[in-house]
């Protein structure tokens, strides 16, 4: 059994990253590649050709469909052979690869991997902030060789930030301030109030003001691999609280973990936020910048892993830093034991 859940929507890749040109990437195990119809609707196929399994990704574009760059079987975008290498041979609907709905939200293309009558857009993770008109929202992709769930771990435990990231946005406060951490339904919530202290560099340029302030982060699990962190600060005396906090600047950074092997994943990782939303100059900026944290988090991620390997008799300990963590890896867990379950009930 795989270690993600099989029904359920994953980001394949950014908007802007889907073109007419063929992308490939292999999304939980398998091998795939997405381009855009002329009508702008994205296709997603095996990328395995049916005759010798040339990647498809390689192929030619003609029209909607995609030309074979071995022998030249010609596939259309419902994955049926539209033309065979030889004229005279014949074609029939059994020639064919297998396709798979997409459906584009929140500037991701999103896949799903399981049953197709199952792949309700409804069921995508609420990624609101990235689609919200106050705020902005922009980031990046990296390709990360680590178990999804390592990233999922790394991101509801933010003490990591006082020693992974102590020249941007760690701070020795985040060690001492108190976790809360709660669970409602399929969603994880950790949250951390620091009262009356000095902002690190990254949030005192973000508010261009130099004084005390109060800062917080709230970390959000959601199903089936999606972390939202709600950050920021507000100068010391502006009201701002854990449950209300628009006085200063707010950001919710996005981080969706698509598994690629089990030893590997996609990280789309951004910032949403609601300040200085028009300049697209900070927002340039503010992406580089997070670009180089989150760059930062791979390293350690990856040399967590290969020593997770090199030691197959140690296992992992979880503190009380890793509430959050434990409590999502749970929910995955849970959610992928009810969906085999109700597999197995209707098989
Ligand atoms: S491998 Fe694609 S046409 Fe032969
Ligand atoms: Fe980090």
């Amino acid at each position: 059994m795989s270690s993600w859940l099989t029904n359920a929507w994953y980001v394949a890749a950014w908007d802007a990253e889907v073109d007419a040109s063929p992308l490939a990437r292999t999304i939980c195990g398998v091998p795939m590649l997405f381009y855009r119809r002329l009508d702008r609707r994205v296709v997603a196929m095996r990328d395995a050709c049916p005759h010798r399994l040339l990647p498809l990704s390689l192929g030619i574009r003609e029209g909607d469909s995609i030309r074979c760059k071995y022998h030249g079987l010609k596939i259309g975008p419902d994955g049926v052979a539209e033309e065979m290498p030889l004229a005279a041979d014949k074609l029939n609907r059994s020639i064919c690869v297998e396709t798979f709905i997409t459906h584009e939200r929140h500037r991701f293309i999103w896949v799903w991997i399981g049953e197709a009558a199952l792949a309700d857009p409804a069921l995508i993770p609420d990624l609101w902030p990235c689609s919200h008109p106050d705020w902005v929202f922009d980031g990046g992709h990296y390709d990360v060789a680590c178990d999804y769930r390592l990233m999922i771990d790394n991101l509801m435990d933010l003490t990591h930030e006082t020693h992974v990231h102590a020249g941007s946005i760690g701070q020795p406060e985040i060690m001492a301030a108190p976790l809360d951490c709660r669970v409602e339904g399929n969603a994880v919530f950790l949250s951390r109030w620091m009262p009356g202290i000095t902002p690190p560099p990254f949030w005192r340029e973000a508010l261009r003001h130099d004084g005390p302030v109060d800062r917080w982060q709230i970390c959000h699990f959601l199903l089936p691999a999606a972390v939202m962190i709600d950050v920021g600060v507000a100068p010391v005396g502006a009201g701002a609280t854990l449950d209300r906090h628009d006085q200063g600047v707010r950001g919710m950074v996005v981080d969706f973990m698509t598994p690629q092997t089990e030893t590997s994943h996609h990280y789309f990782w951004g910032m949403a936020r609601n300040f200085d939303i028009h300049d697209a100059g900070f927002t340039a900026r503010f992406k580089r910048q997070q670009g180089g944290v989150f760059a930062e988090d791979k390293a350690i991620l990856e040399a967590q892993q290969a020593s997770i390997l090199a030691n197959p008799d140690l296992k992992l300990r979880a503190y009380s830093i890793d509430q959050g963590g434990v409590r999502a890896r749970q929910i995955i867990a849970r959610a992928i034991a009810a969906s085999s379950a109700a597999a197995g009930a209707t098989a």
